[in-house]
């Protein structure tokens, strides 16, 4: 298992402190996405359920049921009260969810790791490209992360174009630990604030 992110930069306490508070007080992202609570179990068990969805996702929990997902659920809520985790639920009013999105934040590296998925129907008319955009700008201007990694399995081909379209660095291949104690191979990437400055020159 490869510990993950790379780089890391000690922050300051009041800039780790800065980061919990943001992360405890978010309500919704940009895109639209809110804080997932357990009403949204179902929708969100529909959207993992299935596996094209939740196949190449390291960080879920395997095999997806409808208590795997309260758990996952209940897990980011306590981790948002600790300005560690969120786990956001994309509704556009379907019985499946739209979308999700789950952000695993080191605030004393300033450093977060975004995953997360839009539903099928949804794919490949770049909605996952510019949502990917709009929450790494708010990752940077409003969370205020200094770094942001990304993993993502090695067949899966529009999440690499995905990111490096937006000015990812690849740092090569990785072992991503799983819920379940597995590991999983991975590419992994980095952005540093100063990565992102360049992009979007
Ligand atoms: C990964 C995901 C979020 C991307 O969202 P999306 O809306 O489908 O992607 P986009 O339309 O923005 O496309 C991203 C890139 O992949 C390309 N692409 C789309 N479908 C493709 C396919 N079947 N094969 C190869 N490339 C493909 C797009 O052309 C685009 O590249 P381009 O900018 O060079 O044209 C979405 O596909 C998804 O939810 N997949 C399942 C879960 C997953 O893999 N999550 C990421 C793991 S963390």
């Amino acid at each position: 298992m490869t510990k993950i992110p790379f780089t890391r930069r000690q922050a300051s306490a009041e800039h780790a402190e800065a980061i919990r508070n943001a992360v405890r007080t978010t309500e919704t992202m940009p895109c639209g996405a809110r804080i997932a609570t357990q009403a949204d179990t179902d929708a969100l068990t529909a959207l993992l359920i299935d596996p094209q969805i939740s196949d190449p996702i390291y960080s879920l929990p395997k095999p997806i049921t409808r208590d795997a997902v309260s758990a996952f659920i209940d897990r980011h809520l306590q981790e948002r009260a600790r300005g560690e985790g969120l786990l956001m639920f994309l509704d556009d009013g379907e019985k499946t969810a739209a979308g999700y999105c789950d952000i695993q934040f080191w605030p004393e590296w300033a450093a977060c790791e975004l995953g997360g998925a839009v539903r099928t129907n949804r794919q490949g008319a770049h909605t996952g490209f510019d949502g990917a955009v709009a929450a790494f700008g708010w990752l940077f201007d409003e969370i205020g992360v200094d770094l942001i990694c990304e993993t993502a399995a090695r067949n899966n081909i529009r999440t690499a174009k995905l990111l490096e379209h937006i000015g990812f660095r690849y740092l090569g291949e990785i072992e991503s630990e799983t819920p379940g104690g597995g590991v999983r191979a991975s590419h992994y990437w980095e952005m540093t604030r100063a990565d992102r400055t360049v992009a979007r020159k």
